[in-house]
């Protein structure tokens, strides 16, 4: 058999950095459809130990695969410079992402440097990280200590033999529990759990998923699979709508709407009902992401930092703005907060929109190639 040949987006070519722009003091950074820069996603290292197939199939991700060299990664310095750059212009949630971000070597010196920024007005930041798991257990007592207050664990099954053919390395899913339990141990607060939801493959997990954290203080969320990236073979007919997880589980565990918690949320949420139908905070709630089939664009607040220091303005951007060479090139704070503030002027993105109305499974031969969640981070 002859081997898939998949495009990969040559991650290396930057846009053209627009002339920079001078805030007024006292107003707030809008893009081009009027929304604010709340929430940037680092993105630590393009490597994973797992190799989920929505994300970074095998056979694209072999081990001859060009991971990007340790010179061309962010030092923490530069990502704390850059992270201050950013919250001078609004960002207040910083959540690092990957690959998998526990496997950056000290990841928790750089979670304490972050950690001691603050707002204009003395705040402290959010920070969260997203993790597979697996490394969990062993780290979650020196995140915590380093100044990490919640993280979200992702995890697409309870039973053993689906989550082992998920993360396509035979991982046992008893290691990834005893990491959330590790991580509610040492005091993390608001742990929440990402699956996501590949019909045919791992959809009967929604309701045992469902009963598992029921009343376990985690939160659980279900993701429609996205085409994001151009490796991962998406196909239309293999998301499971949003509206049909909700009304698998309202079968078996009543639920009911929520408001939502913060403006931009990527989440619906839904709370489980006592005998009266009314929300009890004590079971809990559990959370749909619906990107394919009720885009959130409108309210995208979020800018995406890769792990070389390209700025994406898009999950599903071809291209990115290289920060990199400006903070390697002795730009003072003030003119970095003028070039970002230029390029997030700039913006239009809002590909999952857009997409809504291109013709079912068109998104997988895109115009343009479309760099890999991996290596953005989710
Ligand atoms: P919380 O503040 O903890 O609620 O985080 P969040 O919902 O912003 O982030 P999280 O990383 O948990 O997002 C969950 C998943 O939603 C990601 O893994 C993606 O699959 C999807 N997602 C997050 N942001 C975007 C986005 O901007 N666009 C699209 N299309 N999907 C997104
Ligand atoms: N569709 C939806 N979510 C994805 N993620 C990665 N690839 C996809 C995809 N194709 C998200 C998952 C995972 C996080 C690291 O990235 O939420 O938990
Ligand atoms: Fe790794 Fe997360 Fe991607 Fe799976 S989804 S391959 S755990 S980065
Ligand atoms: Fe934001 Fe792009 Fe996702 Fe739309 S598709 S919500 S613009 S990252």
């Amino acid at each position: 058999m002859s081997e898939r040949i998949i495009p990969v987006v040559d991650q290396r070519s930057s846009l053209i950095l627009p002339a920079p722009a001078k805030l007024q003091a006292g107003t707030t950074l809008k893009d081009q459809l009027q929304r604010p820069l709340h929430d940037l996603r680092i993105s630590v290292t393009d490597r994973c130990n797992f190799r989920c197939s929505y994300c970074m199939p095998k056979e694209v991700f072999h081990k001859d695969y060009p991971y990007l060299p340790h010179s061309d990664l962010l030092t923490f310095e530069e990502i704390t410079r850059t992270a201050k750059v950013f919250v001078a212009l609004g960002v207040r949630k910083i959540r690092l992402t990957g690959g998998e971000p526990l496997l950056r070597k000290n990841i928790e010196v750089l979670i304490a440097q972050l950690a001691a920024l603050r707002t204009p007005d003395g705040q402290a930041l959010d920070i969260t990280l997203t993790t597979n798991g697996s490394l969990l257990a062993r780290k979650a007592q020196a995140l915590k200590d380093a100044g990490l207050q919640r993280i979200t664990v992702s995890l697409d099954g309870l039973d053993d033999s689906i989550f082992r053919q998920m993360n396509d390395v035979d991982f046992p899913v008893n290691e990834v529990l005893a990491g959330i339990e590790a991580a509610q141990a040492a005091g993390l607060s608001h742990i929440k759990v990402n699956m996501v939801v590949k019909r045919g493959t791992n959809d009967h997990e929604i309701l045992p998923m469902a009963r598992h954290f029921q009343g376990s203080g985690v939160t659980l969320r279900f993701i429609e699979y996205m085409d994001v990236g151009a490796t991962n073979g998406w196909r239309m007919d293999e998301v499971l709508p949003s509206a049909q997880v909700i009304s698998r589980i309202q079968a078996a565990l009543p639920l009911v709407p929520l408001a939502a918690a913060a403006a931009g949320e990527t989440a619906q949420r839904w709370g489980y009902a006592n005998a009266k139908g009314q929300y009890d905070p004590q079971l809990g709630e559990v959370g749909v992401i619906s990107s394919v089939t009720q885009a959130f664009c409108r309210d995208c607040n979020r800018a995406r930092l890769s792990t070389e220091g390209q700025l994406y303005l898009c999950l599903f951007a071809s291209q990115g703005y290289d920060l990199r060479s400006l903070i390697r090139s002795h730009l003072s704070d003030e003119e970095m907060v003028a070039q970002v503030a230029a390029i997030w002027q700039g913006r239009s993105d809002r590909y999952s929109e857009l997409r809504s109305s291109l013709p079912p499974d068109a998104s997988q031969t895109p115009a343009r190639p479309r760099v890999e969640m991996s290596y953005i981070g989710g």
